[in-house]
């Protein structure tokens, strides 16, 4: 939300909004909200290249707004997160404006220097994620330095204990303020194999990373990333969390087909998962299909201990959208999912109003992933309620009709879905703590769970087909919510109930209602 006309959104658009997200009138009902970067950058990738950690950038604010919105936040009982991005700063940071002076610079080990090889060649074979070598000469030093990712995002050394206090002190910035916790960016590539050994060759790659160049996939990302230390410095920074009451730091870690799921999560959790728990995005890029999505859920319940957090999350500013990537009906098959299982569930701003990606004509685009990070539609304005002057990026077609306030007056929308499900979220202990149990084996085309927690027993079965689909429940029950909200479906004395297509339901078992 702009909140002076400039068209790009702002901290001030966010207080303004906060009504919207809790304790308004016809709320969405959010407990925490996550900020992508909003330090001061050059805005080379989004705000991920940052020039200062400590400091709000002036497109988007001051410090004095960022307080006020912590203020009342906090008031409405939102907690907020903030994205702490510690694999690289930007080129034009301090740090490493210093750091590329001279060779004997003081800072000059906070990031990673090599000769480059007798041939005047890159020092290994790395690769940046967003393609070329992950390795740029600089003509001050005649030196290479390692980016990860952009050459104007150097990455920092995480071996040197200064960078890591200075790291912590960030942390430590914003958690005096009052900040909730932190979403942690690209952690994988804080340990680097200290050789530097190349990385082998490969035919196929199995690892899903997104937004990965096909010239990165060509890679085995062995000596570069997740390293022996990368646990160790984590844990370093879930310290620092614990010092302070209830605060959360969420890993941000895709897939990675060279480790098995339990060895890639469980690293993870073993951290400390009081504070901390990686993200969940085995479902970004899953075909829609109960069986797969059904077997993914059941390997995270059935491997994690009571004390993991489960942090499911099926989209973000990487990605297509989910409405876009799986059809609108299938998104809101998913929504019903995501927010029925255990744990912490991320949506991105808009999924809750089923919102698209939004193609971006060639001479306007700013980065591949524009399309889903277009302006929240609000309403059916020009400027889709989002701002009164012009869009920083081109705001959807769909914004006439797929917007928050029209929504908000239909009982059959994304909206009153989302608003639906998080107000039994936050009623019902059961949706956040239940234990996960799958049934109704019968009918594959059907993903069905029940939770238990207490004497309670709720319910979930969604049908991913385009057909009408059979199946038993348990129990027979209520139908708590369903995706069809007009019409819900009857079920039978013996817990019959017929799904129509894309259809899914919650259901109060009648046994064991819930208090
Ligand atoms: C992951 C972020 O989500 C993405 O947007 C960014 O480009 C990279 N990390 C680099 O910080």
């Amino acid at each position: 939300m702009d909140s002076n006309g400039d068209g790009v959104g702002d901290l001030r658009g966010v207080i303004q909004k906060l009504d919207y997200l809790k304790g308004g009138r016809n709320s969405l009902g959010v407990d925490a909200i996550w900020f992508s970067p909003f330090y001061p950058s050059p805005l080379v990738d989004f705000g991920y290249d940052i020039s200062d950690y400590c400091d709000i950038h002036p497109d988007f604010g001051s410090l004095d707004d960022f307080r006020e919105l912590l203020e009342k936040a906090h008031a409405k009982g939102i907690k907020v997160l903030l994205d702490y991005v510690p694999n690289h700063t930007s080129d034009q940071h301090p740090w490493f404006l210093e750091s590329k002076s001279s060779k004997d610079n003081p800072k000059r080990d906070y990031y990673t220097w090599r000769q480059a090889k007798p041939d005047g060649s890159a020092p290994n074979n790395w690769l940046s994620i967003f393609g070329g070598e992950a390795w740029e000469k600089d003509e001050t030093t005649g030196e290479y330095y390692l980016h990860t990712f952009y050459k104007e995002q150097p990455d920092l050394n995480w071996d040197n204990p200064n960078v890591r206090e200075e790291m912590k002190q960030v942390l430590r910035f914003w958690l005096d303020m009052g900040v909730d916790g932190f979403r942690a960016d690209a952690v994988r590539w804080l340990s680097k194999d200290p050789h530097f050994r190349d990385d082998p060759k490969i035919e196929h790659s199995k690892s899903h990373d997104a937004n990965t160049s096909a010239e990165f996939d060509t890679l085995l990302h062995k000596y570069s990333r997740f390293w022996d230390n990368l646990f160790p410095y984590l844990r370093e920074l879930t310290d620092v969390l614990k010092k302070y009451d209830d605060r959360i730091m969420i890993f941000e870690d895709y897939p990675d087909g060279n480790f098995s799921t339990r060895e890639q999560y469980m690293g993870f959790y073993s951290i400390d998962p009081e504070v901390s728990a990686p993200f969940i995005f085995e479902g970004i890029w899953k075909p829609f299909s109960a069986d797969l999505f059904s077997r993914m859920v059941s390997d995270f319940q059935g491997m994690m201990t009571p004390d993991n957090i489960p942090v499911y999350c099926f989209g973000n500013h990487d990605n297509s959208r989910i409405a876009t990537r799986l059809g609108a009906e299938q998104a809101r098959a998913l929504a019903l999912m995501q927010l029925t299982l255990p744990g912490l569930p991320v949506v991105y701003y808009g999924d809750e109003i089923g919102m698209t990606d939004v193609p971006i004509p060639e001479q306007e685009r700013m980065d591949m992933r524009d399309p889903e990070r277009t302006p929240m539609q609000w309403d059916d304005t020009p400027g889709a309620g989002f701002t009164n002057g012009h869009p920083w990026l081109r705001i959807g077609d769909t914004s006439d009709s797929r917007n928050v306030a029209k929504q908000q007056n239909e009982p059959d929308s994304f909206f009153a879905l989302y608003q639906r499900l998080l107000r039994f979220r936050s009623e019902f202990d059961i949706l956040r703590l239940g234990k996960y149990e799958t049934f109704g084996d019968e009918n594959p085309d059907v993903m069905s769970y029940a939770l238990r927690h207490n004497d309670e027993h709720v319910y979930v079965a969604i049908n991913f087909t385009d057909t009408n689909q059979r199946i038993i429940l348990p129990h027979s029950g209520r139908v708590l919510c369903c995706t069809h909200p007009i019409d819900y479906p009857d079920i039978s004395p013996d817990g019959e109930i017929l799904l129509r297509p894309y259809e899914g339901v919650l259901v109060e078992c009648a046994e064991h209602p819930l208090k």
